[in-house]
């Protein structure tokens, strides 16, 4: 059985950066107060008429170009986003389009900020089962769009932005293993209650954005990843010495630092962008994971995983040899 290998990975951040102190202009908050919270200094902002689709696309273009890949080689599109384009077709249908591929499979993966494990995971499986041979994952937000701007809880903290990776069927090592989670009971911690179905009542009372109890999610967030490392390394015999890098979902700096500890990693073995990203959901971890390799942080052939904890709630892992 083939295994699934990361042959390229790519990232796009938009040009606009919005400073803390500018916040502080906007919402009743500071720079001190951001920073020591959750570790966030800055986040990048979509231009007007920006959109997911367009993040996508770029960190698309340049994982295939890593990967010496086109678009003609892909044969799965599967993108993460909680913020779509359109209400349908998918946003996956829409990039295919763009990059000039026909005929691959192409769906959207919605599970929040875990979305990009979740993404990945599939497409995991579908190289697995024999059903794909080149696949390509992308995790892309306009997170901005669903920020309700006033409330100061939340709007400081995400982000908008997008990673990509081509996945490949490959006799080498890639990823080892994917663990999914989740727990619909605390749906209301965090979620935007407007919906299609529902009609569209919330969005006209004002409720199209992000609520969120933040102290509650965070203890979930700490627990669930803490569980989720430790399953991991059990299903894979592995000791925590054994990993090179931990490559987390990027949410607060307090999340990470204590799933570090719990894995008795140095930081210096972690990825840390959520001081210069914010939290960009479902972008966070193939962002991430575009810097490693880029700086040459992550080497081939090191071992490392990633992890990620979302609404829903939803969390999840992977453990993957570059
Ligand atoms: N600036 C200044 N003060 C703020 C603020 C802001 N941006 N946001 C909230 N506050 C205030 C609150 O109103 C509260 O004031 P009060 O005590 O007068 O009521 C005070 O700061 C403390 O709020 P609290 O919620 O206790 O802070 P906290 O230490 O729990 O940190 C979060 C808040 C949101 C940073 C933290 O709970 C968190 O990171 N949660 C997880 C969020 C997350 O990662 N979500 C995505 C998961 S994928």
């Amino acid at each position: 059985m083939s295994s699934a290998r990361i042959t390229g990975t790519g990232s796009y951040l938009p040009e606009r950066i919005l400073t803390n102190e500018e916040l502080s202009t906007i919402v009743d908050t500071s720079d001190e107060w951001i920073r020591e919270r959750s570790g966030i200094a800055q986040r990048h902002i979509a231009a007007d008429g920006e959109t997911t689709l367009d993040l996508a696309e770029h960190a698309s273009r340049r994982a295939l170009e890593a990967a010496g890949r086109t678009a003609a080689d892909i044969d799965l599109i599967v993108i993460a986003t909680t913020t779509p384009d359109q209400i349908f077709p998918s946003t996956a249908c829409l990039l295919q389009h763009r990059l000039g591929n026909v005929g691959a499979a192409a769906f959207d993966v919605q599970a929040v900020c875990s979305g990009f494990v979740y993404a990945l995971s599939v497409a995991d499986n579908f190289i697995k089962a024999g059903s794909s041979r080149c696949a390509l994952v992308i995790g892309a937000e306009t997170f901005s769009r669903i920020l309700n701007w006033e409330d100061r809880s939340t709007c400081v903290l995400f982000g908008d932005g997008a990673g990509a990776v081509v996945m490949e069927a490959s006799d080498k090592p890639g990823v080892m293993s994917t663990h999914l989670h989740a727990d619909g009971a605390h749906a209301s911690a965090l979620h935007v209650p407007a919906g299609v179905s529902q009609g569209y009542d919330a969005v006209q009372e004002g409720r199209a954005f992000v609520e969120m109890r933040g102290s509650e999610v965070f203890r979930m967030a700490v627990a669930k990843m803490g569980e989720v490392v430790e399953e991991t390394l059990a299903a894979n015999n592995l000791d925590r010495e054994a990993l090179d890098w931990l490559i987390p979902h990027q949410a607060n700096i307090r999340i990470i630092k204590a799933t570090a500890k719990k894995l008795r990693m140095g930081m210096d073995k972690v990825i840390v962008t959520v001081d210069r990203h914010g939290n960009t959901s479902a972008a966070s971890i193939p962002l991430a994971l575009d810097e490693a390799v880029r700086t040459g942080q992550l080497q081939r052939g090191q071992l490392f995983l990633i992890e990620a904890f979302g609404g829903g709630f939803t969390w999840g892992s992977a453990l993957i040899r570059y």
